[in-house]
């Protein structure tokens, strides 16, 4: 039996600042960023926005994309930016979706990882109950200290996918090559709103673990790297997925897998997809070609697997809509961006835009209202 993914969508803030002013403001070399970086803008989210309300939006959007949204029974929320320790997020996208009441909810966590760990977690699920349908989100608002190394590579977006039997889109193959170690490269404790990390390490951490889970993936597989016919890396930022590249001696251009990250910055969970997303959108004809998709979370799980792109996808995906959304954001000035960043001001302002129809309105006794934008 094929499984794997039967439609896919993001979402963002309508809200970037431009990586050239805050160069400026920092009293950094644009040129670091664009060409030493590999990033042009980043998502900045405004206080009635959070991992929720996006996840929303890319939720709706993968939905109505396909046929039978009554066969949905299980929903897995794919974070690191979560605001409860008890409470799946996963549970207002499931009321606002109006889902089945007998459709399991949970969520689940490994750094940037854990949107594939979601993935093959549905596709197993869907092995052993043909007839369901899992729908996964992966939503992530990332958020480094101000003036560190990582905060040039805040960014964040949702991205979702229904994954089921005989999927239009892109078929997940089995076989794929792990690699989990203890190391401490980036982390957040629960005290903290603002990740921990070690960016040289980290970067480190990432190529040896693209090696190890790409050797694996090969042997496991009895394949070689000319059988692939493109590869989307994890990107925390393009020149990161670039390096990878290197790493694995690819000599064909990741250009289209990144087009749509250098613009929205680090999504963690999200990332990966958005880049699977950037090529189906921004990729030639890609019927019946293999995509080898490298996964990275810190702390670290690495791996590396791959999918077949179904005969038609075309007309499955939404490149017009999706350039919209990015196109259509609002670019705002570095005072706004320190606003935003400290997360200050009242849920109740109308000022900003939301990304979809729904909108954080309030937190009341600790509990947070979701209402329509
Ligand atoms: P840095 O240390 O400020 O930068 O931040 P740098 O000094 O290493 O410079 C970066 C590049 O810009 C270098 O190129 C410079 O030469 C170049 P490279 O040597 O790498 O090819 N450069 C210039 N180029 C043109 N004109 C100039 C110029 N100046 C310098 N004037 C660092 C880099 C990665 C450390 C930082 O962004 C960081 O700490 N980021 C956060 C951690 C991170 O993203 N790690 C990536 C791997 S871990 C991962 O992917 C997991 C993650 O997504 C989290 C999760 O799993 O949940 C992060």
């Amino acid at each position: 039996m094929n499984i794997g993914l039967d439609s896919i969508a993001f979402s963002t803030s309508k809200y970037f600042f431009a990586l050239e002013n805050f160069a400026a403001h920092r009293g950094v070399a644009f040129e670091k960023y664009s060409n030493g970086i590999g990033q042009s803008k980043m998502s900045v989210f405004p206080p009635n926005e959070d991992i929720v309300t996006i996840a929303i939006d890319a939720a709706q959007k993968a939905v109505s994309k396909i046929e039978d949204a009554s066969s949905i029974d299980l929903l897995i929320f794919a974070t690191e930016s979560s605001f409860d320790l008890s409470k799946a997020a996963g549970i207002y996208v499931h009321h606002f979706l109006n889902l089945r009441e007998d459709c399991r909810v949970m969520e689940i966590k490994q750094a940037c990882y854990s949107a594939t760990a979601a993935l093959q977690l549905a596709k197993a699920f869907v092995h052993q109950n043909p007839s369901s349908k899992v729908l996964v989100v992966g939503s992530d608002i990332v958020k480094y200290s101000p003036g560190s190394s990582g905060e040039p590579t805040q960014g964040g977006a949702a991205v979702a996918f229904v994954i089921s039997a005989d999927p239009r889109i892109m078929i997940i193959e089995n076989g794929s090559g792990v690699h989990t170690n203890d190391i401490m490269d980036f982390w957040r404790p629960v005290s903290e709103s603002e990740a921990i990390f070690d960016g040289k390490l980290s970067a480190y951490n990432y190529l040896k673990s693209l090696d190890i889970s790409f050797a694996r993936y090969l042997k496991k597989t009895n394949r070689t790297i000319s059988d692939i016919d493109y590869v989307c890396f994890h990107a925390p930022f393009g020149k990161m997925a670039r390096k990878g590249a290197q790493q694995i001696r690819w000599q064909k251009s990741i250009d289209d897998t990144l087009i749509y990250n250098s613009v929205i910055g680090n999504s963690c969970s999200a990332s990966l997809y958005i880049c699977l997303i950037s090529l189906l959108d921004n990729g030639s004809d890609l019927a019946n070609s293999r995509i080898g998709l490298y996964s990275y979370g810190s702390g670290s799980v690495a791996e590396y697997f791959s999918g077949i792109i179904c005969e038609k996808y075309k007309s499955c995906i939404t490149p017009e809509e999706n350039r919209r959304i990015l196109e259509d954001r609002h670019e705002i000035s570095f005072e706004e961006y320190e606003l935003f960043c400290r997360n200050q001001f009242p849920l109740e302002s109308d000022t900003y835009e939301n990304s979809g129809t729904f909108k954080l309105k309030a937190i009341e006794n600790k509990r947070r209202v979701y209402l329509t934008a």
